[in-house]
Parts: structure tokens; sequence; C-alpha cells
């Protein structure tokens, strides 16, 4: 598929949650740099207006803002008019939204983990549903859902995170496979350490800890997962050091990995 200037675009219109920063600023970036119209949404609709005017002068893609919050059932409730509008298709979306928290399970705010399941897994279960339903009738569509590699270990400082990770990746595959011979696709990414402001916002103080080679960029991620999506594939792993050590850690039983994460909280958190 070409766009008006001949650039061969993959998507017409995609919808990036998160994309007032990280890894969903760069999801826009790579998907207006190939020629498709956007729908970005996040809280910050003054830094989406920004990065709207920014795209559209670069690219001259059509790009809508929506600010929402979707932690709040009505704001959220905007976004999945807009994916189930048969009107104006939407054939990527890309739940990238999310935030995580760090400390002791039972002395944390309540509130805030339960915030954490609102965005990360209710919210993209939601918008996934809303998308599916015009994609499934066009016969064609493309939905990538942003895990995490820590949604295949236990994270004790970080649990609810990590179980919001984990229905991500099994949520996924298991959508993944019921839309076999549909025409529409999911896929899951699963990104390890990646620069953004995830690990400010998150309060996590381990990142001094990591070496340089840990850390990935968010242009990366984003266009290794788009390059997923686009294949059909059921997950993504960026980067080769990650697809490498999430195949040597499958085999590890849950009890050792358990103890591991629990002695790398330790030293790292
Ligand atoms: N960075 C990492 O190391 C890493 C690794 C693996 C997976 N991930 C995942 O990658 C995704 C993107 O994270 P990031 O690293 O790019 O972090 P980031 O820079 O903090 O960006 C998070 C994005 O999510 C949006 N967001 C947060 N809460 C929201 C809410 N209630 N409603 C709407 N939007 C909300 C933020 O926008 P507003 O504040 O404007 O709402 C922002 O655009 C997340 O799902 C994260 O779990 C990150």
């Amino acid at each position: 598929m070409t766009d008006g200037a001949g650039r061969a675009r993959r998507w017409r219109t995609a919808l990036v949650t998160g994309a007032s920063s990280g890894i969903g600023d760069a999801f826009a970036r790579c998907l207006a740099a190939e020629g498709s119209d956007l729908v970005v949404v996040a809280r910050d609709g003054e830094r989406l207006d920004v990065l709207a005017e920014e795209l559209t002068a670069a690219h001259g893609v059509s790009v809508e803002v929506l600010p929402a919050d979707l932690g709040a059932p009505v704001a959220r409730h905007a976004v999945e008019q807009r994916l189930a509008s048969r009107d104006r298709p939407v054939d990527l979306l890309v739940n990238n939204a999310g935030f995580g928290t760090n400390g002791t399970f039972h002395e944390m705010s309540v509130d805030r983990e339960e915030q954490e399941v609102q965005v990360n897994a209710l919210a993209l279960l939601r918008l996934t549903h809303a998308a599916l339903g015009p994609m499934v009738a066009r016969g064609s569509g493309h939905v990538l859902n942003v895990a995490s590699i820590g949604g295949l270990y236990p994270i004790p400082g970080s649990a609810t995170y990590g179980a919001t990770k984990a229905f991500v990746c099994s949520f996924g595959d298991a959508v993944h496979e019921e839309l076999r011979g549909s025409g529409v696709h999911l896929t899951t990414s699963l990104p390890g350490f990646t620069r953004t402001e995830f690990q400010e916002r998150s309060h996590w103080e381990g990142q001094e800890g990591l070496p340089g080679f840990a850390w990935l960029t968010a242009e990366e991620v984003a266009r290794q997962s788009l390059d997923g999506v686009w294949a059909g594939r059921a997950r993504v792993v960026p980067a080769r050091r990650y697809q490498l050590l999430t195949a040597a850690t499958a085999p590890v039983p849950p009890f050792l990995k358990r103890l591991i994460m629990g002695r790398a909280q330790d030293v790292a958190w």
C-alpha cells in the first residue's frame, strides 16, 4: 500500500496509546514516517498537540489528538468508541500506555496498584475488544499489545506490574490463536529495559546498577515490534540479547525463577 506521496506505508490509520512519551512516541514517529495517519492517546493533551504538529509538518500525515486517562472508564469509553467507528477505520491499534510501581506490595497504596491494573491490563483488554469487532468484520487489521519481558517472571518489588504484563502475554497468545484465519492478527511485544520516562515515573532506583548493554532505545523497540506485527507474529522480543535471555530462562522451573528474582531485587532495588 502506498500513500499519496508514494511511500510504502503498512497501515492507513494507527491508534497509539501512551504516545506522549517514550516507546509510544517512537511508535508514532515510525508510523508517521512511513505515511500512516494517526490517532494519538495519552493524558497529556499538550504534549500530544506538539507531537501532532511536528509529525504533520514533517510527514504530511493527519494526526488526531485524543486526550484520555485510560484508567478512567468515561475517558476510556471515548477511545473505545473511536476504535469501533466503521466510518473512520483504524487498521492498527497499539496498546502501549502503561506504568510501573515499586515497593513491597502490602505497603503501597492499593488504589495506585488498582490503577496499574486498570491502565496496563483492563484498558488494553477493552480497547482490543473495541478494535477487533470492525477489524474482523473487514477481514483485516492488526493489534499490537506492549507487555514486557517482566511478564515472563515474578517481579518481587513490582508484583502488580509483573502480573499485569503476564496478563498481557497470556491474553495476547490466546486471542492470537482465536483470530487464526480471520485476516486479523494480534501481536504481543515483550521489551527489556528501555530508556524512557518509565523508570523515573515508577520511582525505580535500580537503573544505576544496570550495565549499558542492557538498555534498549525506544526506537529499536518500536521498529522491531512493528516489523513483527506486519509479519503476523504472536510474540516479538526486541533485540537479540533479550531473545537469548528469554530462550535461556524459559526452562527454569518457577520456584527457581522466584528465588532468583527475589535475590535480584535485594541487589538492584
Ligand atoms: N521502559 C521500559 O524499560 C519498558 C520495558 C518493557 C515494557 N515497557 C512498557 O512500554 C510501555 C510504554 O512505556 P515507556 O517506557 O514508554 O514509559 P513512559 O515514557 O513513561 O510512557 C508511558 C506512556 O503511557 C501513558 N500513560 C500512562 N498512564 C496513562 C493513563 N492513565 N492514561 C493514558 N495514558 C497513560 C503516558 O502518557 P501521559 O502521562 O501523558 O498519560 C506515556 O505516554 C508501557 O506499557 C511499559 O510497561 C517499558
